[in-house]
């Protein structure tokens, strides 16, 4: 299957040995995007006041994109079980291979394990309060855990537990974005640029 042209080449829908595909591009931008913007977003809904008119709709979009995240993560790593990544470059060394996978699986883990534990912490709080997707669509509690007479001991843990994750998984993000920056600019090859929409963007000049 093939999209867009680039650079008079199509790229292809599915990864293919030299770069990721279109569908792979698309949820890798779409989630980073998202993803942030919800970090900005636990942040600043936490800190209101719990009387703040705000607080209650920025929950709800909170835990909105929140579940949001969770299906195109689900389906991104369906999509990744059926397409390999393109492999890195050939001169790197053992130790930066295992970390550049051990960085995706941990990004990976921390885009399922957050929104899970955001829906524990939602469904153990003694407030009870309903979730409506969107305004629109009815994310029901965990019934097993709203029925749990300590459920205000899991709210605590789990709330720790999302709140922990949020960091681990920005430090994570830092980590990936500084290596993104090495291979492009001091290792000089075309990691970033794969998981680009074009390989026209980032263009390098060439070494004079
Ligand atoms: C990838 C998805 C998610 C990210 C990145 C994320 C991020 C965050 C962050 C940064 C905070 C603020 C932590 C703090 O400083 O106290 C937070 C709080 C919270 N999030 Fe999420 N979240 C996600 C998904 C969800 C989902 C799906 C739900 C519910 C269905 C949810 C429910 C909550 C709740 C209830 C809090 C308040 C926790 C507390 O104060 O103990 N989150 N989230
Ligand atoms: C901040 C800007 C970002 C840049 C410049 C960036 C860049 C990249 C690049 C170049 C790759 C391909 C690496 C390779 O070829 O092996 C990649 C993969 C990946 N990125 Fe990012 N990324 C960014 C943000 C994020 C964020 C916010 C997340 C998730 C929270 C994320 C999650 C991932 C994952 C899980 C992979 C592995 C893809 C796979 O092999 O299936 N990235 N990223």
């Amino acid at each position: 299957m093939i999209a867009p042209k680039e650079n008079g080449k199509l790229m292809l829908v599915k990864n293919s040995s030299t770069r990721f595909g279109l569908v792979a591009v698309t949820l890798h931008w779409l989630i980073a995007l998202l993803f942030l913007f919800m970090i900005g977003l636990g942040l600043v809904m936490t800190r209101l006041p719990i009387t703040d008119p705000w607080t209650f709709p920025l929950f709800q979009l909170h835990k909105s994109i929140g579940v949001t995240i969770f299906a195109l993560v689900a389906f991104r790593i369906a999509w990744r079980g059926g397409n390999a990544a393109p492999p890195l470059p050939g001169n790197l060394k053992p130790y930066e291979r295992a970390l550049a996978r051990l960085t995706h699986y941990g990004l990976y883990a921390a885009l399922v394990l957050m929104p899970l534990t955001g829906w524990i912490t939602v469904s153990a709080s003694p407030l009870g309060i309903p979730t409506l997707l969107y305004g629109v669509i009815p994310l029901p509690h965990i019934g097993f855990i709203a029925a749990r007479p300590d459920k205000e001991a899991i709210e605590t843990v789990a709330g720790w537990v999302h709140t922990i994750l949020a960091w681990s998984a920005l430090a994570l993000v830092c980590l990936h974005f500084a290596a993104a920056l090495k291979h492009h600019f001091i290792l000089r090859d075309d990691v970033l640029r794969r998981m680009l929409p074009s390989r026209a963007l980032f263009q390098r000049k060439p070494r004079t």
